[in-house]
């Protein structure tokens, strides 16, 4: 296929564009989501099927996004449409593309409003506002109140809209600024910026000991029993391990971790020049990525929030971000120096959020600029309309975190699934196993094993129809039984999620309009070149 006509962006530096990759990974998925999900899922046990989703999954489709990404670069394509086209060699390509730019746009617009939150918290650390005392209660109505848990609209009336704006401001900023300038720069300093701040904070949780002499359970050493311990009261290990949400659980914690099947790591690669590493860098970002999940994000918040706050607290914390933004700034108020913890917590959280919420923005800019052939000037533009209507809509429909819940659930967890299965079957089955590796392997600074073949063309592909099939016959089954309420007894019930899923369909329609401008301008472009060489 002819190269479009484009501007031709590109990494500075090899360590920037692992730094970059990383950046996109580690975020809110590793210091909120992941002790969540461990603490909810069997804790300890949950890593089995962490480290499994990751070995069989994770870093497989993180390789097959690298070297999709490279070889669509080469091709002249920096977007899921663009790439996907040329691999397939069918216009089909571009419009499974799609999918690519609806998961990191529609990302973006909840996770930026989180973003703000974080930035909010240090802030108000800083300047000494969120000491209201020991009791979680009195954190839970502030978060609540911030941010417009009881009622929508109320989100507009707090400060939390303000943060939104600055973060908003700041993203867009460094996106204008381009992949080296912006991207890029940004990386180099906020990663190992973050990982001190989160070493600080984990040093001083490490060194907690027994904070309250007339409690002895409560100590660190049960604290990090609580994170990690395989059994539980009541349940050993193979019981954990024999439900098969916990499965699905760890391969949706691999997956957003990773930053895999939402589009962006094949945009970053597809900057990369024809014989660039990938799969040492694939390794490397994937390996960062745990390290930051398991050692950082584990180790602070649930230990942290035991010694303080007790097993039952851990069991049972108040909602999604209860034990981000409840538990741990009552924990923060009961330490000596809690303010200048509770702020490196939230500032470390924010520019992990900031370096992940930027690589969301990337794929629709690289999409607007070949596909539509607009400049910066007009894609930013273009981009920070589209982004700040479906916040706006997110932050208003704030009662009960409704529509961000759902919109996380359809496009978060149901697209990233479809999206990652896609990609393997590209790889595999469509561009082929022995020319896909050859990608992966060219230039490559490790060897890689030859066992992966089979791992991406059978294993990961049953492996994701397994837990996708799962996945539905439990939503299924919950709609079914009158006494639980699934995600689609909400959309039948409640306006607000009726609403929320009409917001996806419309962005897919309007991405799909937009990739059926790009193809015909993509087809013109490669008409004229072939009436030029001929
Ligand atoms: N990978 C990003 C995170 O973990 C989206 O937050």
């Amino acid at each position: 296929m002819a190269k479009p006509t484009r501007s031709i962006e590109s990494w500075g530096t090899r360590v920037g564009v692992i730094l970059a990759v990383t950046g996109s990974a580690v975020g809110l998925g590793n210091f909120l989501r992941f002790p969540g999900q461990a603490a909810q899922n069997g804790g300890g046990s949950f890593l089995i099927p962490y480290i499994v989703a990751f070995i069989l999954l994770g870093l497989p489709i993180a390789w097959v996004e690298w070297a999709l990404g490279r070889y669509g670069g080469r091709k002249g394509f920096n977007s899921l449409p663009g790439i996907f086209r040329s691999v397939w060699g069918r216009d089909a390509g571009a419009y499974a593309g799609v999918l690519g730019l609806i998961i990191p746009v529609m990302i973006y617009m909840y996770y930026v409003f989180v973003e703000a939150w974080c930035l909010a918290y240090a802030f108000q650390y800083l300047t000494g506002g969120l000491r209201l005392g020991a009791n979680p209660g009195a954190y839970e109505d502030h978060f609540n109140h911030f941010v417009g848990i009881n009622q929508n609209g109320s989100a507009f009336g707090t400060s939390a809209i303000w943060f939104l704006i600055v973060c908003f401001v700041i993203n867009f900023v460094l996106i204008y600024r381009g992949l080296s300038k912006g991207i890029e720069w940004f990386c180099k300093w906020a990663m190992p910026a973050l990982v001190i701040c989160a070493l600080i904070v984990l040093v001083r949780v490490l060194t907690l000991g027994t904070p309250n002499p007339d409690l002895p359970d409560q100590n660190l050493v049960n604290g990090l029993g609580a994170m990690w311990n395989p059994a539980r009261e009541g349940q050993t290990m193979l019981q954990s391990l024999a439900r098969p949400e916990i499965w699905v659980a760890a391969a949706g914690q691999i997956f957003f971790s990773l930053s895999v099947g939402f589009g962006i790591v094949i945009t970053y690669s597809s900057y990369l020049k024809r014989d660039d590493d990938v799969a040492l860098s694939g390794m490397t970002a994937a390996a960062g990525n745990g390290w930051c999940e398991v050692a950082l994000g584990g180790m602070i918040t649930i230990p942290a929030a035991f010694v303080f706050l007790g097993q039952a607290f851990v069991d049972n914390p108040p909602g999604t971000f209860g034990m981000g933004f409840v538990a741990l700034p009552s924990v923060f108020n009961q330490m000596p120096a809690g303010s200048f913890f509770g702020f490196l917590f939230f500032f470390l959280l924010f520019l992990a959020a900031v370096t992940s919420s930027l690589s969301m923005l990337q794929p629709a800019i690289a999409f607007l600029e070949e596909g539509i052939g607009v400049d910066r000037k007009v894609s930013v533009t273009l981009l920070s309309l589209i982004t700040a209507l479906g916040s706006g809509f997110i932050v208003y429909f704030s009662q009960s975190l409704l529509a961000l819940d759902t919109i996380d659930f359809w496009v978060g967890t149901v697209c990233i699934y479809l999206l990652a299965t896609i990609q393997v079957v590209l790889f595999a089955w469509v561009l082929g196993i022995n020319k896909g590796l050859e990608e992966l392997r060219r230039g490559a600074e490790m060897p890689v094993p030859g066992w992966i073949g089979p791992i991406i063309k059978y294993v990961a592909p049953v492996y994701l129809l397994l837990l996708f099939g799962w996945f539905v016959y439990d939503q299924v089954r919950q709609t079914l039984d009158p006494e639980t309420s699934s995600y689609l007894d909400t959309i039948a019930e409640n306006r607000t999620a009726q609403l929320s899923v009409g917001l996806v369909l419309l962005t897919a329609v309007f991405f799909t309009l937009l990739t059926v401008l790009a193809v015909r301008r993509w087809r013109e472009n490669e008409a004229a070149q072939q009436e030029a060489s001929s």
